[in-house]
């Protein structure tokens, strides 16, 4: 009997006990850094010459490990042992299917601290964000197993006498998934998992920067029994492998997640057809975000500081729900954004692996240029506030940064600048504020700080976003309670964690029977 779903607690590091199994799980990481990880193809493991060197972004010299990287002629044998294996697994009865995630759930619970540890060395996760990934990874696996059981039976419609009718979800085929670094863990298994039960079979391709995380996730499939050929683990460039799978004729449909730009290439690359294919590739997109939180003139100001601050640079703002713009009534204006440079001076920089630090580094030296790129324009562009400074010399780290009394259409606060840098701009009333709110083209998450139900309900209709938060911060989705995707450049609003989203990877079939 399957008990009802309920979320993976987040880990009280408080507790003497829980810390020291964080520190376990550390050690336990350190005894394998620097190691070699293998393609898998069809059951096999594959070594290539050539690797994707995965370090760590707290400490550049630190190598978390080498990840086989995959060519088109591998990605080509992935391909044909995916044809293969979804000839059984979408024959595979939900039940089996849903049981090697609940396995894998177990496996994964078993090992959270050392999976935590893991994505703080390979992303430079605090503690906390770390924490939060592994459990919504758990979340995931606990989720969609559950969904599977509900919907394989499909969904009842009428008979008429005689007649035997039916409505049932089957699988698509073969999906290519294709992964960001900042979810490293909960994002790729989430995405990988809810293709699997749905009966289809995967070639996954993770992100560059973070693979030793996705090798690991593999293993712990591969543990829980999933069949050989289901999954296939196939690291490599984007523009190489990316490219190759998502334009094969025999890629039913694509999983991404990921920057806006590399999202509409994939969209627009799977609108091609190729020679042989026979059906419309499906894509589902999550893309970026550029996220707002509005605070209104009667609000509670401490709160909507505090919501501003976490939300900004929980994991050093690189998560595409972080709030980047801050939209404060003008009443209020100078009391919030007073208190969030408070706040923000007080947060703690450093290695992840001290518990005590709130955030870590960026990613990369990309992401560090990049981001200390915008920091230069927003400094052109409004005031700066709070914070501005970089350090690249051992890790990539970035001060928590406030640029205020920014024009609502400055750069700065409308494209997505993936770091700890937030604007603040000032509105004449709620209406406007909301205005401000919508004049980007994407529409991920939002958040609103009031204390009058009409305002809250004028947001609720108005404020064009996936995700809609109020009297708190705009961050931290929970797997089946905050179904979870954005309105237009931030993708096609797939909700992952969400009731919809297995049918995304299934199609409808109408039986109808005479007797
Ligand atoms: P990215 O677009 O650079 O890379 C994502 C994945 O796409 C990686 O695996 C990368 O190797 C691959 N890729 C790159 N070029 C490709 C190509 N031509 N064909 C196929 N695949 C290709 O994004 P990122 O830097 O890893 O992640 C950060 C971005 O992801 C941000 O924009 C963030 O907002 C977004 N994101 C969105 C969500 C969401 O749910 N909406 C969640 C997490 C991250
Ligand atoms: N699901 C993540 C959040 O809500 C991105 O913050």
């Amino acid at each position: 009997m399957v008990q009802p779903y309920k979320h993976e607690p987040f880990t009280d590091f408080s507790v003497e006990e829980h810390r020291n199994e964080y520190l376990e799980g550390l050690k336990t990481v350190e005894g394998y850094l620097g190691k070699d990880y293998d393609l898998l193809i069809g059951g096999e493991r594959i070594t290539t010459e050539e690797k994707i060197v995965s370090y760590n972004p707290a400490n550049k010299e630190e190598v978390i490990g080498r990840v086989s990287k995959a060519s088109k002629d591998l990605a080509e044998k992935a391909m044909q042992a995916a044809v293969e294996a979804f000839k059984t697994w979408k024959k595979t009865k939900p039940e089996i299917r849903a049981d090697v995630l609940f396995k894998a759930a177990a496996i994964l619970r078993r090992r959270k601290h050392e999976f935590s540890a893991l994505l703080t060395k390979e992303a430079g996760k605090p503690w906390r964000e770390a924490d939060a990934d592994t459990a919504e990874a758990i979340d995931f696996l606990e989720y969609y197993a559950r969904q599977m059981l509900k919907i394989k039976d499909g969904v009842p419609v009428q008979s008429r006498p005689n007649e035997y009718n039916r409505y049932d979800y089957i699988p698509l085929g073969v999906g290519v998934i294709i992964s960001p670094w900042n979810f490293p863990l909960a994002i790729m298994a989430g995405t990988t998992v809810a293709a699997i039960v749905a009966g289809n079979s995967v070639l996954l391709k993770p992100a560059s920067t973070t693979p030793v995380v996705a090798a690991k996730f593999v293993e712990v499939l591969e543990e829980a029994g999933l069949p050989k050929g289901v999954l296939n683990f196939v690291p490599g460039s984007g523009a190489e492998v990316g490219d190759y799978l998502v334009d094969h004729k025999d890629t039913r449909f694509i999983s991404f997640t990921g920057s806006r730009d590399v999202g509409l290439r994939i969209n627009q690359r799977a609108s091609t057809l190729s020679e042989g294919q026979i059906w419309l590739k499906r894509v589902i997109a999550e893309m970026g975000g550029k996220d707002t939180i509005v605070v209104d003139s009667e609000a509670d100001l401490e709160l909507a500081a505090q919501s501003i601050v976490a939300s900004a640079f929980g994991f050093s703002g690189q998560k595409c729900s972080a709030c980047s713009r801050a939209v404060i009534v003008e009443d209020v204006y100078d009391q919030v954004l007073n208190r969030a440079i408070e706040l923000t001076e007080q947060l703690t920089i450093g290695n992840p692996e001290d518990q005590t630090n709130f955030m870590g580094p960026v990613i990369d030296q990309n992401a560090y240029n990049k981001i200390m790129d915008y920091i230069k324009i927003g400094k052109q562009e409004g005031r700066l506030a709070a914070g501005g400074e970089g350090d690249d010399s051992k890790g990539y780290f970035i001060q928590p940064t406030i640029f205020a009394d920014l024009d609502p259409s400055a750069r700065l606060m409308q494209e997505e600048i993936f770091g700890p840098v937030v604007g603040f701009t000032k509105a004449r009333d709620f209406s406007h504020a909301i205005e401000i709110a919508n004049n980007t083209e994407y529409g991920l998450t939002g958040a609103v700080i009031t204390r009058n139900r009409e305002k809250i309900q004028q947001a609720r209709e108005d404020f064009h976003v996936g995700n809609l938060y109020f009297n708190r911060g705009c961050t931290g989705a929970i797997v089946g309670y905050q179904p979870f995707g954005g309105f237009n450049m931030s993708g096609t609003d797939s909700k992952a964690g969400g009731p919809d989203y297995l049918l995304l990877h299934m199609q409808a079939k109408t039986t109808s029977e005479m007797f």
